[in-house]
């Protein structure tokens, strides 16, 4: 999903300090910053799967276009997103 999923693109270090998301797309579409350990925290893994089901704000969904275990998946891309 590197290359096609707007959380994983390449983490800039300039951007890192002086946004709250890790790159300028990910600004542009007020997406969160996956990595922060406090966003990790108070998100459940159900959380995570209704967002990648159902798509929040600006994101689209993908219920219709992966798996179930494609999804679940994905929560767990997004749990090793997490920074210390
Ligand atoms: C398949 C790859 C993707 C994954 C795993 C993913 C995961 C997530 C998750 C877990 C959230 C929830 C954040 C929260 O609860 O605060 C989120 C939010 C968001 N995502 Fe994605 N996402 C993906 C693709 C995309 C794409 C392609 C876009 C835009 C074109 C996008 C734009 C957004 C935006 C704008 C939000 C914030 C929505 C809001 O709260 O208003 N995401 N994403």
């Amino acid at each position: 999903m590197a290359s096609s999923c707007i959380v994983s693109t390449a983490p800039n270090a300039t951007l890192q300090t002086a946004a709250p998301t890790n790159t300028l797309r990910g600004w542009l579409y007020f997406a969160q910053n996956l990595s922060k350990a406090k966003w990790q925290d108070n998100s459940s893994d159900s959380d995570i799967l209704d967002a990648i089901a159902k798509g929040p704000g600006a994101m689209p969904g993908y219920a219709d276009t992966l798996s179930a275990t494609e999804q679940l998946a994905l929560v767990k891309a997004v749990r090793d997103l997490r920074k210390p």
